[in-house]
């Protein structure tokens, strides 16, 4: 069986987390300069069925058939088999490396399940579509994460920056002038599916507070796809920080955030926010152009444990 390598990126959302739980519209990109790669490689000599999970990042190994019911590498490679009738998979050795944050909002969950998922199917001479992996890929988040809206997995697959809408076809978008972003990692964790949790009990309790915070941060995800799309880099600025006011009013933001977001407005960033489920992990900020640098330093110099730049095509 010829080996296979494959590698998902990171992601970013610029507009909606949180709304599009509850159906509204969000905005989302790859980030191609971090990423998780999974090779599958053949191990002729052992008996079939034997699969090593080997950690490059931690040095770890495993066997497969050690791991938890719940681990989401078990998981994807149920999906998978299950979903292409494979009863016994050959002895085989996956090994996975990844340069995306865990707990920070940057996707690493959704990616590992991308990059299984996509790998596996090739190792075993399918070659399935965008539409089917994504469709796996959303079954192993919603084991890992409860209710999760599906636009992590999405753009992570799509590998492109996606309007997206819970139940409506996935929208990928072709920007006409490219974009360049600045993220930012607070260095303190952030678990998606408690601060998803917290945002719905606040709901529950106080529908007439965060009802309308949901809906407004719903119609600026609405507003900024044109202006996206077009390259209004001035207006797309005004309505991230539009949104990330929304998101602090919501109660997902923190201290450590904010002051990420102000120290890249200051370097002169046009839009800052949060990304992610929040209360920790990364800040994304628009650059204008010459000063992605002058805003990762700005960030590095404020705290920030890792700052990188993309540019997005
Ligand atoms: O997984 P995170 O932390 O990037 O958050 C995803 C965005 C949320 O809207 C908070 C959750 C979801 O499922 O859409």
């Amino acid at each position: 069986m010829p080996a296979i390598r494959v590698k998902s990126p990171g992601k970013t959302i610029l507009f909606g987390e949180h709304a599009v739980v509850y159906g509204h519209p969000a905005i989302a990109v790859p980030l191609p300069s971090i990423g998780l790669q999974a090779s599958f490689l053949g191990l002729p000599d052992q008996p079939s069925g034997t699969v090593h999970i080997r950690n490059i990042n931690t040095q770890q190994e495993d066997l497969l058939d050690s791991l938890p019911a719940e681990s989401p590498i078990k998981v994807s490679i149920d999906v998978t088999t299950d979903f292409l009738k494979i009863s016994r998979l050959p002895a085989t050795e996956i090994s996975l490396s990844s340069s995306i944050p865990i707990a920070s909002g940057l996707g690493s969950s959704a990616a590992l399940a991308a990059a299984l998922i996509r790998g596996l199917s090739l190792y075993l001479g399918f070659q399935l579509s965008n539409q089917q992996i994504n469709e796996l890929a959303f079954e192993v988040e919603k084991i890992q994460h409860g209710t999760p809206s599906g636009i992590d997995n999405s753009v992570i697959v799509y590998q492109q920056p996606i309007y997206y809408m819970k139940d409506h076809p996935i929208e990928c978008l072709i920007l006409e002038k490219p974009l360049t972003l600045v993220v930012a990692d607070t260095g303190k964790p952030s678990i998606t599916k408690e601060v998803v949790s917290e945002v719905r009990d606040r709901l529950q309790a106080q529908p007439y507070v965060y009802t309308p915070i949901l809906d407004q941060i719903g119609r600026i995800a609405k507003a900024a796809k044109r202006d996206l799309i077009k390259g209004n880099l001035v207006r797309v600025g005004a309505l991230i920080n539009e949104n990330q006011e929304l998101l602090r009013r919501l109660g997902v933001s923190c201290l450590e955030l904010d002051l990420l977001v102000a120290t890249a407005l200051d370097a002169g960033a046009l839009g800052a926010k949060l990304c992610g489920s929040g209360k920790g992990g990364n800040i994304v900020a628009l650059a204008p152009e010459g000063k992605a640098e002058a805003i990762r330093d700005a960030l590095l110099a404020d705290g920030a444990v890792m700052a990188l730049i993309a540019e997005i095509k």
